[in-house]
């Protein structure tokens, strides 16, 4: 547990994932240097095929505050963050934001998220506490965000309510204690991978309610496979949690109300 009262976070790195988001990547860039102007972004794109890496180059030329890391790629949303938090950690940033380029996580929260890392080692924008919200999405994605994170809750008894959720505070150093080194989640359950080892590592997580808005230009790139990656791996953490508490349980009975 990172001891408080934790020190203050100066120096952040908004790291941007892209996959054909050239239309949607100035918005975004634009709006997360006037939400928090001392913040630097980067860029973490996968050699998107329409073109969003130049898009991405001429904005860092125009900035110093932007920069872009060019993969060779389309490796999948865990692989491009590992990336980008090795970039931040290597430049002795205080702390890291992941944030998604579609229009989704809306600047405007970046002060409180940020805010709420004042006093905690992780946090997460979160649509389903009270507060937070979903706009324009349809009634399946809203029913497999709800779906996935109760499943998330029974199998790994998380006291979190959006731990699937994309809209981040990392400190440096809780990253460094989460041991990120065998993460092998490539899809959008590296999400739910992270917010696991935060909690098992004994981080403080925290949820600031959100409003997430369905972007209006592109598309996502959720597929079946990130789906069944999800799934697969969720289900696996479960199992070998709940056999761990189960062999706790049989070893000291005593003690079966701290499991
Ligand atoms: N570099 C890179 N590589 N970026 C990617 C990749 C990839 O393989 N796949 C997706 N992205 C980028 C997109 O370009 C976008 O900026 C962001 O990651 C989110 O992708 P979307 O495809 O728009 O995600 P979504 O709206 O369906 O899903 C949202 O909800 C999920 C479930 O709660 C996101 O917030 C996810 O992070 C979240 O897990
Ligand atoms: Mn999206």
């Amino acid at each position: 547990m990172t001891e408080s009262p934790r020190p203050p976070i100066t120096r952040v790195a908004v790291l941007v994932p892209t996959y054909n988001e050239r239309e949607n990547l100035p918005a975004a860039v634009r709006g997360v240097r006037t939400a928090v102007p001392t913040a630097d972004v980067v860029v973490l794109d996968d050699a998107s095929p329409d073109g969003t890496g130049q898009v991405a180059d001429e904005l860092a030329a125009a900035d110093p505050q932007v920069h872009v890391l060019h993969r060779a790629g389309k490796e999948g949303l865990g692989a491009a963050y590992l990336d980008g938090f090795r970039w931040a950690l290597e430049r002795g940033y205080d702390a890291v934001v992941e944030m998604d380029a579609d229009g989704s996580h809306r600047p405007e929260h970046l002060p409180s998220l940020l805010a709420a890392a004042a006093d905690a080692d992780a946090v997460i924008g979160s649509r389903w506490v009270p507060g937070g919200k979903v706009v324009n999405w349809p009634l399946h994605r809203k029913a497999l965000s709800v779906g996935g994170n109760l499943y998330v809750k029974v199998l790994l008894g998380m006291p979190i309510n959006d731990a699937t959720a994309g809209f981040r505070v990392y400190r440096a150093d809780a990253l460094r204690v989460m041991g990120l080194d065998d993460v092998a989640s490539q899809g959008y359950c590296f999400q739910t991978d992270l917010t696991w080892r935060a909690v098992r590592a004994g981080l403080r997580v925290v949820e600031v309610p959100i409003t997430f808005v369905e972007r209006e230009v592109g598309a996502s790139k959720m597929s079946r496979d990130i789906m069944t990656e999800s799934l697969r791996r969720i289900t696996g953490w479960g199992v070998r949690h709940r056999a761990r508490q189960a062999r706790e349980l049989a070893r000291r009975p005593e003690r079966w109300h701290e499991l």
